[in-house]
């Protein structure tokens, strides 16, 4: 990989600061099967931590443990510092965290509009909104519009037109961007690029500068070696239920990465 002089990844070093959140030993399992084994995790302001690891590794269950999707048997998780526990993804989602989980969540028949702010419908003012509970549509897709054209997703400009009827990357163009609309803390992603072309996929990868930028952290998990290397800060190695490694693009090669992965390799 070439670093170039704006590459200011890795810039601050990590353990200087506190961690926005933070996992300690989190154990999940299913029956017999070991999802989780006593995994610890810390994500620190305005970085891209890139989780990989082989299938059925434990990544969608780590961010599911840490976005309230799943409820961690043991362990402990901490947001700027307190005690937190999840019990559903609302509970999350109303603490800042934003997570686009790796079967899409988008509802096909509704519009780009609506599915940007399902489940947060805003009203419209008065008593139409708080005794009748009339949506406030147009104000709705007004700010959707702003909000994907401000996040630079210009394939997109008819927020009226049902997902159904958009390209499998423009839906997850749609999940990433209701994720980094809302996610005020943290914002989590499960494969974002798995389903995309190029461009889609480079569109999505420049979303996630642009967060980083904002300063919002974001945690990425992805098969996909040169876009972990290209985009992350830091990049921790999940392998067989455990944290392999927590390595950097700076620290590791893709091949070294593969190897801790496979568990050819010690970090
Ligand atoms: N709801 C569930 N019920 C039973 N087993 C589960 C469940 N969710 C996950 N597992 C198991 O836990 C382990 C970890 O699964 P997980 O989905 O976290 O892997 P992953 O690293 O995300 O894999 P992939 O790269 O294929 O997405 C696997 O052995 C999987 O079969
Ligand atoms: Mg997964």
């Amino acid at each position: 990989m070439i670093i170039t002089s704006a590459d200011t990844r890795g810039a601050t070093p990590p353990e200087t600061r506190a961690p926005i959140l933070e996992a300690r030993r989190l154990v999940k399992t299913f029956g017999r099967v070991v999802g989780l084994d006593g995994v610890s995790l810390q994500l620190y302001p305005g970085e891209v931590l890139a989780i990989i690891g082989d299938n059925g590794a434990g990544k969608s269950t780590l961010v599911k443990c840490l976005t309230g999707a799943e409820i961690p048997d043991e362990g402990e998780l901490f947001l700027e510092g307190k005690p937190v526990s999840f019990k559903r993804p609302q509970d999350a989602r109303i603490k800042g965290i934003e997570t686009v989980y790796q079967n899409l969540a988008v509802s096909p028949a509704l519009d780009v509009a609506s599915n940007l702010y399902l489940g947060r419908e805003e009203r419209r003012k008065g008593v139409l909104g708080s005794v009748f509970r009339m949506l406030d549509t147009k104000g709705m897709r007004a700010r959707a519009k702003s909000e994907l054209s401000s996040l630079g997703i210009s394939t997109l400009q008819d927020v009226t037109v049902p997902v159904e009827n958009l390209s499998g990357g423009q839906r997850q163009a749609v999940a990433v961007a209701r994720a980094a609309a809302f996610g005020s803390k943290v914002v989590v992603l499960d494969e974002p690029t798995a389903a995309l072309g190029v461009r889609e996929s480079n569109q999505v990868l420049q979303l996630i500068r642009d967060l980083r930028e904002r300063g919002l952290p974001v945690i990425l998990i992805s098969h996909n070696m040169p876009q972990v290397f290209d985009v992350a800060d830091r990049i921790h190695i999940q392998r067989l239920g455990k944290c392999a490694a927590t390595i950097t693009p700076q620290s590791h090669s893709m091949t070294d990465a593969v190897a801790i992965m496979t568990g050819a390799a010690k970090a």
